[in-house]
């Protein structure tokens, strides 16, 4: 039930900063406009695809977060000289037309697109290598992509079941026609990099869309990718060359700043320069059901990406469905979702959630053991997750499990009124947005006295 004080009721106090773990009690105001770090999954991409391509290659608006510092790290060892990830400056890319044999195992670090994306562009290298990553990714689940890949030729063993470490001997590949388990844009990307790499024909049968920056970037490599429905077929007609890549900011990081304007007192936010590839935009629709309208003004493209601004403000929120078939659409922005349920009247229900057990943790056990910690009734029924919103004080203290998205969803939820969270670990939001913290901070106006 939406019970409790309503929020006048609440009294007067201090400001507390985001995260700190203060009660907030004073009326916040949000507003200026604001940017946020280029895409992660672009970031990844471009910086795989530009280590195999003979020369130099420019990425401009690279993310310089830990997830693409790991991705830059492995094509190092496979013999690309990539400049430092550094904010504000482009990323240099020397590639090469194959890769080199590593020298040791190649650490993916936290980021299961790395590992993933990797594999694919490996089954087309005559060499042998292993990835492995740290705990959190090396219990995520490979066989969806490495069962493919060795219907493709190539040769594949992993020591500790489903999970990395993983040793993949590429080779000769042959044509492959795949019906995709699960929708998972890192399935359809290893699938289509290992066809681009190794030059032979995929054809992919996704049980629904996800996000399509694979296909974008290697028709900007002059690939030609057919679709049909959810139907994908890439003919090895293109070739890596050096490029010049511009990166948009990541929606994905967006998504927390647009959640802090929508459960602030007063005001409106603008950020400029984010990606707005319709794969990856569906928050925005359940954002609107919840009653916070989202306006993307200014669209440009550029890199065969769209871009634009995006302009939210205050909302008296309100419960929402988001339906099973809605989720590849917005599988990053869950965790922002549901803690915008949590502080919205009624109750809502997030269905068909299984991806989100195989995430960089269980985030759907996750979000639920965390929401019910700081006070909000929430919990899983199969693989839906249900939330009662409260305008109730909710305090307590989230388990994070190293989970970028869930410490930066709970530290937003803080702001709102009358919280008091603390997260145990907020330095791992470093994993995909540098400077988390500041940019919050950054949206609350200080007012005159
Ligand atoms: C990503 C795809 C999604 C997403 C992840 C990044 C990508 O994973 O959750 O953060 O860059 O392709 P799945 O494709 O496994 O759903």
């Amino acid at each position: 039930m939406f019970a409790g004080p309503g929020k006048d009721t609440i009294p007067a106090g201090r400001i507390a900063e985001p995260g700190s773990g203060r009660l907030t009690t004073r009326i916040r105001e949000v507003g200026g406009t604001h940017h946020v770090p280029g895409d992660k999954s672009i970031t990844h991409r471009a910086l795989l695809l530009t280590a195999l391509a003979p020369g130099r290659s420019t990425i401009h608006g690279a993310l310089h977060a830990d997830d693409p510092r790991s991705t830059a790290r492995v094509v190092r060892q496979l013999g690309a000289e990539v400049s430092s990830l550094t904010a504000g400056r482009p990323v240099v890319v020397a590639g090469h037309a194959r890769f080199s044999r590593p020298a040791a195992s190649l650490n993916c670090g936290n980021s299961g697109t790395t590992a993933r994306l990797l594999l694919g562009l490996l089954a087309a290298q005559r060499f042998e290598a292993t990835l492995t990553g740290d705990r959190s990714l090396r219990r995520r689940p490979m066989r969806r992509v490495t069962e493919p890949l060795v219907a493709m030729g190539a040769r594949i063993s992993a020591s500790r079941g489903d999970g990395l470490p993983v040793t993949i001997r590429g080779g000769r590949l042959h044509d492959l026609d795949w019906r995709m388990p699960v929708p998972s844009a890192q399935i359809k990307s290893a699938l289509l990099l290992a066809a681009a790499a190794g030059r032979v024909s995929v054809t992919i049968r996704q049980p629904a869309e996800s996000r399509d920056h694979t296909e974008r970037m290697l028709r900007h490599f002059g690939f030609e990718i057919a679709t049909e429905g959810d139907t994908l077929r890439l003919l090895p007609t293109g070739r890596f060359e050096p490029r010049e890549i511009d990166v948009p900011g990541d929606i994905s990081s967006a998504t927390f700043l647009i959640g802090a304007a929508a459960l602030a007192s007063r005001g409106q936010i603008a950020v400029t320069g984010v990606g707005v590839n319709p794969t990856r935009t569906g928050f925005l629709g359940v954002l609107a059901r919840m009653n916070v309208p989202v306006r993307v003004v200014g669209v440009v493209e550029s890199s065969g990406e769209p871009r634009g601004t995006l302009i939210a403000g205050a909302s008296e929120l309100r419960a929402v469905t988001v339906a099973a078939a809605e989720v590849p659409s917005l599988i990053d922005e869950i965790p922002m979702l549901a803690c915008l349920a949590a502080r919205a009247a009624g109750t809502s229900r997030f269905a068909g959630l299984a991806e989100l057990q195989v995430k960089e943790s269980d985030r759907l056990r996750l979000l639920a053991d965390n929401l019910r910690r700081i006070g909000v009734e929430a919990a899983v029924e199969d693989e839906d997750l249900i939330i009662e919103g409260t305008d109730r004080p909710l305090s307590g203290r989230v388990v994070t499990q190293g989970d970028h998205r869930i410490a930066m969803a709970f530290t937003v939820l803080g702001t709102s009124r009358a919280a008091r969270i603390r997260v145990d670990d907020p330095r791992c939001a470093a994993v995909s947005f540098p400077g988390f913290a500041e940019t919050l901070g950054a949206l609350y106006r200080k007012r005159r006295r």
